[in-house]
């Protein structure tokens, strides 16, 4: 085990009614809040009544900015610096999903900064301060209510591009699992796809002696497949819905990475596709995901078939440890495929070959991966597994 430091500041208030105590907690940030919200949903379900009463009660005042998009548009960031700095906001309450709280975070670490936040992006600057960051989370899915992750989709150049840091961890997150009623099949499967895919990064790594992490990582991972039947055919299925929302959180909060090295080289690949394709997050790893498998298995055929054998009860075979390990990929495909995702780029609608493209952007500051480094070319095959 590597040596390590944990520490994840974000309080969680979970259960019903979580939503209802957002305003006590923005109560003290000294000035209006910037209640920024997507396209729409939370108007719809009335998530954004039950916060703007919260807030109202609180006697917070508040601002808003709507319309972030799934991919979130730097453009929108840009917006809502300005509207910050202009209305002297004190703290930005994100009410939505994974492309909401990005979108938060990147107006939060982009107020303080003099130059233009998409250097933050690009690795020509590092956040030095940030506006803090509340979340009412409506979708299990990218766990950025507790990560230090950002991710943001410049239209300039087709780029999705992301940056950790501490400054961004959320302050609070308020975490419903009744918020998730409303969404649609394929953002269930998607959202969960992404919180499996999380875990998955950090399963596949070079640290040696993990036991602990590893059998919580699979746990998690069978907690994720086993409640998300249930979910997809009963939308208000609360306590399936409560072990989904908290594990997507513990998926992504850094705790699960301790003492490890994960990899992450699909996301990366993933967030090509969906800079040039405008695809879902999740419905992107779907699909990587088991070409990657496919393509860097042999570099630990062992750690393939312990996932296989574990996560999946795969028999383990003693005389082909390869034969669990693929059984282990085609396992994972076949539930993919059984809750409605995508496994191919066809099924994704990415139909046309700009495989090499998304290969040269994708490795423009050295190879993706940490469990296998992978370059250009390994990249490329990648998509090509995945035809
Ligand atoms: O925009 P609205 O109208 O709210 O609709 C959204 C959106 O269309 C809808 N939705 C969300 N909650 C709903 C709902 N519809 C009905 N009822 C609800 N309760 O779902 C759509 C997708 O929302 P989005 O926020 O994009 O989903 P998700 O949470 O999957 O976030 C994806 C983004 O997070 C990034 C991804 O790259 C992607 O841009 N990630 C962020 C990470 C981080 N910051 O740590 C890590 C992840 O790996 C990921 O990369
Ligand atoms: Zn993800």
């Amino acid at each position: 085990m590597d040596n390590f430091t944990f520490q994840n500041p974000t309080k969680i208030i979970f259960g019903r009614g979580a939503e209802t105590k957002v305003g006590a907690e923005c109560a003290a940030c000294g000035g209006p809040v910037l209640l920024h919200y997507g396209g729409g949903s939370v108007k719809k379900t009335g998530l954004y009544d039950a916060v703007a009463g919260s807030l109202r009660d609180a006697g917070v005042a508040f601002e808003e900015l709507g319309g972030v998009k799934p991919n979130p548009r730097l453009s929108l960031v840009r917006e809502g610096i300005a509207l910050c700095r202009d209305k002297d906001v004190k703290l930005i309450l994100a009410v939505g999903g994974g492309s909401v709280i990005d979108s938060s975070k990147a107006i939060a670490a982009g107020v303080p900064y003099q130059g233009d936040v998409w250097d933050f992006f690009v690795e020509k600057a590092v956040p030095q301060a940030a506006l803090p960051v509340g979340t009412v989370l409506t979708i299990p899915a990218a766990g950025s209510e507790a990560s230090t992750g950002c991710v943001i989709s410049n239209e300039d150049g087709d780029y999705k591009r992301a940056f950790n840091s501490e400054l961004v961890y959320p302050r609070f997150s308020a975490l419903n699992p009744e918020a998730a009623f409303t969404l649609p099949d394929h953002q269930v499967a998607a959202g969960a796809a992404d919180i499996l895919a999380h875990l998955m990064e950090r399963y596949f790594t070079n640290t040696r002696r993990v036991e602990l992490m590893d059998r919580v990582i699979e746990s998690v991972m069978k907690t994720v497949m086993g409640n998300l039947p249930a979910v997809l055919a009963k939308r208000d299925d609360y306590d399936s819905w409560a072990e989904i929302m908290w594990a997507g959180t513990i998926a992504h909060n850094n705790l699960l990475n301790t003492g490890r090295e994960g990899d992450w080289g699909s996301h990366s690949i993933e967030h090509e596709l969906s800079a040039v394709y405008d695809v879902t997050h999740g419905a992107g790893l779907a699909v990587v995901f088991p070409a990657w498998m496919k393509y860097v298995y042999k570099h630990d055929i062992d750690r393939f078939a312990q996932f296989a054998v574990r996560v999946f009860g795969v028999d383990h075979s003693f005389f082909s440890p390869e034969k669990t390990a693929l059984e282990g990929v085609a396992r994972l495909i076949a539930y993919f495929k059984s809750v409605g995702l995508p496994t191919t780029l066809a099924e994704l609608g990415v139909v046309d070959d700009r495989f090499e493209e998304m290969a040269a952007k994708c490795t423009e500051y050295g190879p993706v991966g940490r469990f296998v480094p992978l370059d250009k070319d390994g990249v490329a095959a990648v998509f090509r597994l995945a035809v």
